[in-house]
């Protein structure tokens, strides 16, 4: 027998022995390529995912292709630079809400902290229209019992110090909380995006997000369909050049802008965003803007107001609704603690250049198309309702406002 053909022998018995012994997943690398394992005992894969981006997270290719990887831990793989990660299968999110609660790595706003934070230059993620984030949310749900903000419930993926980057065809359902927060990135393409958080009893699957933007500019959203009970798209503090298309909600909020203006004193703004062609069916508002008073009250996250800022040329056209169940648009600046009323006309963030329209089709559940609340020492300028006769409501077809300026294609019938 030739000594290669020995050797060969050998390393091939010896691989079975090793597998009598090693459990735990691992990563069978070949060039640039790392494919990771599952465990075969159902034991935490992120170690071995955690090995896979050191190994293979510079020009190289991640592949996820078994059914199913179990995540016990936190999962830091940032600098990156140019890879592909390619998901086939399910990431299963673990059960130990204690762990999960004491070690989310910290999003770097308000207190929120992720389960995965994931960064770097030219990273695509693939998911084929398969590749699952499962967060196992419906525990959250329950613990958090309609509680907002519960301490500690972590966002599913957070994307982070991220450019030219392009993530496609994945599901999200169950998330935890928010399901993706995209921080200090730019040039960042999400398509083909499917999220489903949908609590299965009575408890609210509250602040279950579809994502939200901070400290980020050109970020398009193309295709996504999200099911859940808080923002679909909220895009939040230095929001810029952010795009939103081709998108089907089924309940939510619709899209955000805000709640924006929470820390006391300190200057944020969202400018130039466009959402587009959007199928909004029973969620609650078109277009929703959100600020916090001018007088803080308690602390972030359930709390604060008083910051400064502005949110302007923002446009959602467009829309088709289907059983809206309150206004197509909606601004208030008279967000505040919980449970705290009062002090609406004192925000200074400055709201302008907001329009709805043109191209909003479909129906309401209610007699008011619009309810915009703008501070009394900071009035609205630049707000458009324009085409609204094409939406059926039931009743009067209010426009509600307060404190806006020169009104362009509505006339306010009241005060809100
Ligand atoms: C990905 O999953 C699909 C459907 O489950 C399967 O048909 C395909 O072969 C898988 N691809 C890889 C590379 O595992
Ligand atoms: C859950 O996580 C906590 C904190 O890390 C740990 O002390 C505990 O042993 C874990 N429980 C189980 C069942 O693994
Ligand atoms: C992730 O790891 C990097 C490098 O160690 C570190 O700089 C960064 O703070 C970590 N991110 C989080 C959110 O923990
Ligand atoms: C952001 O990523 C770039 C490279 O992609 C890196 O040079 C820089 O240190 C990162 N910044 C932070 C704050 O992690
Ligand atoms: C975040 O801050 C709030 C209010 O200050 C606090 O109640 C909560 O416990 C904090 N959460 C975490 C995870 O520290
Ligand atoms: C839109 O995304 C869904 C997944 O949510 C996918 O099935 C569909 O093919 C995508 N549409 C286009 C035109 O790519
Ligand atoms: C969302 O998920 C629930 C199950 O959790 C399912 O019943 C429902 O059909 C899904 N909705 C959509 C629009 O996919
Ligand atoms: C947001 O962006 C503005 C304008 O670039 C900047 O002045 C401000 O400091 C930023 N806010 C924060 C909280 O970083
Ligand atoms: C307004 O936003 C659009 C994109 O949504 C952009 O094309 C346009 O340049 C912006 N206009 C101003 C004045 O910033
Ligand atoms: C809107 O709701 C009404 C009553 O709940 C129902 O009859 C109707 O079919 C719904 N329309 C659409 C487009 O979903
Ligand atoms: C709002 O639009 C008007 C008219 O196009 C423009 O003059 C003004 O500068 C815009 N305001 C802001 C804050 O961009
Ligand atoms: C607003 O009211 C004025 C005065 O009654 C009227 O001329 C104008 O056509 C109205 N505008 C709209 C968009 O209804």
């Amino acid at each position: 027998m030739a000594l290669s053909s020995i050797l060969s022998l050998l390393s091939f018995l010896l691989y079975f022995i090793q597998l009598d012994v090693v459990f735990s997943g691992t990563v069978q690398k070949e060039g640039t390529i790392c494919t990771v394992r599952s465990s075969i005992n159902g034991s935490d894969d992120a170690p071995a995912i955690l090995q896979a981006f050191q190994m293979c997270g510079t020009n190289g290719v991640i592949q996820l292709h078994d059914p199913l990887y179990h995540i016990e831990t936190v999962m830091n793989t940032t600098g990156l630079s140019n890879v592909q990660i390619d998901l086939n299968g399910t990431m299963l999110w673990g059960t130990n809400l204690t762990y999960w609660r004491a070690s989310g790595l910290p999003l770097g706003y308000d207190n929120f902290t992720t389960a995965w934070v994931l960064g770097g230059d030219q990273i695509v993620f693939d998911g084929h229209g398969v590749g699952t984030f499962d967060g196992n949310g419906q525990l959250w749900y329950n613990l958090a019992n309609g509680v907002s903000n519960f301490p500690g419930r972590p966002i599913s993926l957070m994307i982070s110090n991220s450019t030219n980057s392009h993530y496609t065809g994945i599901r999200f359902v169950q998330s935890q909380f928010w399901t993706m927060a995209i921080k200090d990135s730019e040039d960042v393409l999400l398509e083909n995006i499917y999220i489903n958080s949908t609590s299965n009893n009575s408890v609210p699957a509250r602040n279950t997000d579809g994502v939200d933007t901070l400290f980020s500019n050109r970020i398009t959203f193309r295709n996504w369909t999200v099911v859940n009970g808080d923002d679909c798209i909220s895009l939040k503090a230095n929001s810029t050049n952010i795009l939103i298309q081709d998108s089907v909600f089924h309940g939510g909020l619709g899209v955000s802008i805000g709640s924006i203006g929470q820390l006391n004193g300190v200057f944020e703004m969202i400018q130039s965003v466009t959402a587009e062609r959007i199928l909004a069916i029973g969620s609650r508002y078109a277009g929703y803007v959100k600020t916090w008073t001018g007088v803080q009250q308690g602390f972030p996250p359930n709390g604060g107001g008083g910051g400064i800022g502005f949110a302007t040329n923002i446009t959602f056209r467009d829309f088709t609704l289907q059983n809206l169940t309150e206004n197509v648009a909606m601004i208030t600046q008279c967000t505040s603690f919980e449970g705290a009323t009062g002090d609406c006309d004192t925000s200074l963030f400055q709201l302008s250049n907001i329009t709805w329209g043109p191209g909003i089709t479909g129906s309401i559940q209610t007699d008011t198309l619009a309810t915009m609340q703008c501070s009394g020492d900071a009035p609205c300028p630049g707000i458009s309702l324009l085409g609204f006769n094409e939406v059926a409501s039931v009743g009067a077809r209010e426009i509600k406002c307060s404190n806006v300026v020169d009104p362009v294609g509505f006339n306010c019938t009241g005060p809100t």
